[in-house]
This record gives structure tokens, sequence and C-alpha cells, in this order.
């Protein structure tokens, strides 16, 4: 089994192994992003956190679209680094450069997931879903995309499944929707969920 540290997310990017990337917003973060400013237009205050958001581009849209209460945490400096230089404005404090089981968080309406819950080891699931719970306000929401193929020890990415997500989330979370993606990228059509939880 692989050592999930920082450095081997380092060395990812160094060498540019980095298949995740889309190299732009993925559209179904982008359609979260566009209905949260559509409905709440006012309220560019939300305090926002993308863990291992990688080369950010979801955190850089929010930024363009005003809203400056968004918080990054990630293992490996390369992407903070590359975040920071795409947006010289984005508070660098609000770059948090470590692991996101150990970083204390807390008081946030949103929480946006996308291939950071398939990126940790499946062991850590239980962990990740009570961080989530401890880290959101009550009634703030955890959205974004889950993987829906077989869980194997091939990973990272470590897939799983609606039934096994619904068990892990459940004792936390108001489950508010979760289905097949239906505006996936191409190669990921039909593997991923759509999701709002809501925190209890
Ligand atoms: C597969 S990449 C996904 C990046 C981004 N979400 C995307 O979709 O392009 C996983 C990211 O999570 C980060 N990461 C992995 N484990 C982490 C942890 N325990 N705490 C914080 N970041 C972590 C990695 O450094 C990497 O940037």
């Amino acid at each position: 089994m692989k050592t999930l540290d920082a450095t081997y997310w380092e060395n990812r990017y160094q060498k540019k192994e980095t298949g995740w990337d889309l190299k732009s917003i993925s559209p179904p973060l982008q359609q979260i992003i566009d209905h949260l400013a559509h409905t709440q237009p006012t309220q560019k205050d939300l305090k926002i956190l993308i863990p291992g958001a990688g080369m950010g581009y979801e955190v850089l849209y929010l930024f363009e679209k005003g809203y400056t209460n968004v918080y990054v945490v990630d293992l490996a400096p390369s992407p903070l680094e590359s975040i920071a230089q795409a947006c010289p404005n984005f508070p660098k404090n609000q770059l948090i450069c470590g692991d996101f089981f150990d970083v204390e968080l807390s008081d946030f309406d949103l929480v946006l997931e996308q291939t950071f819950f398939c990126a940790l080891h499946p062991e850590l699931r239980e962990a990740y879903a009570q961080k989530m719970h401890g880290i959101l306000k009550k009634g703030g929401t955890l959205q974004g995309l889950l993987f829906q193929f077989p869980l194997t020890d091939q990973g990272p990415p470590f897939g799983g499944s609606l039934e096994e997500y619904l068990d892990l989330f459940e004792p936390y979370f108001k489950i508010l929707f979760i289905e097949t993606a239906q505006n996936s990228i191409k190669p990921r059509a039909n593997k991923e969920l759509f999701f709002i939880f809501e925190n209890k």
C-alpha cells in the first residue's frame, strides 16, 4: 500500500503525474458556484473550504465572482503556489499547506468536494465524515462529486458506491441530493455522483 503523504503528492506535481487535473473548472462544480451566486447574490462573505484543491480552478472562479472568504488546504506546496501566482490578491493566509485532518477548521458554510475524498486512503473515510461534520456550521453543506466505481486497493483514486456513501454520511448529514452527475466531463460520465449533504 502506498504512503499517501505530502511527499507522495508533491512528487506527483513535480513529475506532472496529475491525471486528475482538468486544466479548468469542472462543469458540476461550476454549476454549484453559479447556483450559489444566483440564489444568494448578496452573500459573498460565505465561508467556503476546498480541501485538496489541487490547481484550484474552483478557488479562482469563486474569487473572481467576489467570494473572498475562501480557504484551501492542501498537503502539497506546488499547487498552492500556483494558485497564489495565478491570483496575487488571494489572501495568503487562506492558502493552507497542511493535512486536512490536522488543520483546525470551523464555522464553514460550504465545503466543495472534488477528487479529494477519493485521494484519501479508504481507512480515513469515517474520519473524513466526522471532520466535515465538525468543520461545517449546522445547516452548512458539503457539496460536490464522489466517484461511483468499485472500491479496490488500487488507488488513488479509490472508488465507492451510493450505498456506502449513504451509510457513511447519514449519521452526520441530511442527504438533500445524491444522483449520477448529468454534466460530468466525458471520461468521468456515469462514474460520478453529484451530491448535496446538509450538516446536522
Ligand atoms: C487527486 S488530487 C485532486 C486535486 C483537485 N481536487 C482536482 O480535482 O483537481 C488530490 C489533492 O489532495 C491533496 N491531498 C491529499 N491528501 C491530503 C490531505 N490529507 N490533506 C490535504 N490535502 C491532501 C493532494 O496534495 C492533491 O492536491
